[in-house]
């Protein structure tokens, strides 16, 4: 019985899917063995001229999203129904159905609804996007749009990677409780995203902010304060020098996007000692890191994960940012660490996120005692931002 009623709304899924009236299906309930998972959302789109299923996984901390044709699609939505879900919504241009299963009984609910449109399937439409116009200068000078003020087909991506900086750093920042706040992204390189950012919440989410930009750069920096004056971003401006050289007193956010190794340390330093509300950085490369593990001593239980550069490099980036992650917390931060672009993009996709807070870092001992462990298991001496920090 159970069996046909998960077919009756896969029916209605696939009928909906087929008609172009599917809007949107909701998994709710999970009770499956995939940590941290808490919910799927499923729609259509049509990428590259092929219909396809898009789900978006929803963990406690970051989202992922997969693509399946239709038959693939339909076969884990079953699996899904049967065995991981207890609840699903199914909205339609006409009608919605929902699906309860409690044990191995299901209920199925229908509501015939009117009015609704038909939903855009179109897989690079902008209207999501928080940059909805194309037609400025700064997108123009960072090679974005043509003279036509069009995205260039060449610069989807890079058009979709910014748009989805300016959606993960627009609502952090908007959370800051000053009127004004002060972001400083350090190794800002062309400006992208403070060009981006800035636009969205100046123009778009209407909350006044000063920007500045510090790059080593001196190219960069007359090109990118050329291109602030002339998109009338009066607000945003890009300062030369190096990271730790640069007075970051009064800065509310401290951000950097792929500094390179050590900068990302210098930009987390920085943050701290302004005592910056938020911290947000992307790290780059981890070498510093490695190269004390490769000198260092690790665990011999751990000889056998270490063996094979390629994991080698994954071990130190995973040590190097999560030290970074408890040296925030020991400095009053709440920290988290997430995956902020798919590694489709870049295999350079964590983003450390540190709140100020009053109540991280409390259990001082616990803390420290937490780096001392894992520096002794991975044979690292020193990380480069203990040393800024005077530990
Ligand atoms: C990989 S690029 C990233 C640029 C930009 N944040 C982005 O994501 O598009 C790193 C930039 O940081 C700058 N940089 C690296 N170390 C720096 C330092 N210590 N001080 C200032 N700028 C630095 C480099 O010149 C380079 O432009």
């Amino acid at each position: 019985m159970s069996a046909e009623r998960i077919e009756e709304f896969l029916g209605a899924v696939k009928s909906a899917f087929a008609g172009n009236t599917l809007i949107k299906l909701k998994l709710a309930g999970y009770h499956g063995g995939e940590v941290d998972l808490k919910s799927i959302d499923v729609k259509k789109i049509v990428a590259k001229g092929v219909e396809k299923f898009s789900f978006t996984f929803h963990y406690k901390t970051r989202d992922i999203i997969k693509n399946q044709i239709q038959p693939e699609a339909l076969g884990n939505l079953r699996t899904a129904l049967k065995d991981e879900f207890r609840s699903a919504q199914l909205a339609t241009t006409d009608f919605d159905m929902s699906f309860e299963r409690n044990g191995d009984k299901v209920r199925l609910k229908r509501s015939e609804v009117a009015g609704r449109e038909t939903p855009s399937t179109d897989h690079n439409r902008a209207k999501n996007r928080p940059l909805t116009e194309t037609n400025k200068p700064y997108l123009h000078a960072l090679g974005i749009t043509g003279k036509d003020g069009q995205v260039r087909n060449d610069a989807q991506d890079k058009f979709r990677q910014i748009n989805k900086m300016v959606e993960i750093f627009a609502p952090l920042i908007q959370a800051i409780k000053t009127d004004r706040p002060r972001i400083v992204d350090m190794g800002a390189g062309k400006g992208y995203l403070d060009f981006a950012l800035y636009d969205y919440l100046t123009t778009t989410a209407l909350r006044p902010v000063d920007m500045i930009g510090v790059e080593m750069r001196d190219k960069l920096v007359s090109d990118g304060n050329a291109t602030a004056a002339q998109s009338g971003f009066d607000g945003l401006s890009f300062a030369p020098g190096t990271i730790l050289d640069y007075d970051a007193s009064g800065a509310d956010a401290v951000i950097a996007l792929h500094a390179c190794d050590t900068a990302t340390d210098d930009a987390i330093f920085k943050g701290i000692s302004a005592g910056a509300s938020l911290i947000a950085v992307a790290p780059c490369c981890h070498k510093q890191i490695r190269r004390q593990m490769e000198a260092g001593q690790p665990a011999t239980q751990l000889d056998v994960l270490l063996r094979h550069g390629i994991f080698l490099e994954r071990q130190a980036e995973m040590v190097t940012d999560t030290l970074r992650a408890l040296l925030l917390e020991l400095n009053g931060y709440r920290t988290k660490v997430f995956e902020f672009v798919s590694d489709a993009h870049t295999p350079k996709n964590n983003l450390i996120v540190a709140e100020k807070d009053g109540r991280a870092g409390r259990d001082r001992e616990a803390l420290l005692k937490q780096i001392a462990d894992v520096k002794a298991m991975f044979g690292v001496e020193r990380h480069y931002l203990e040393g800024l920090l005077g530990l």
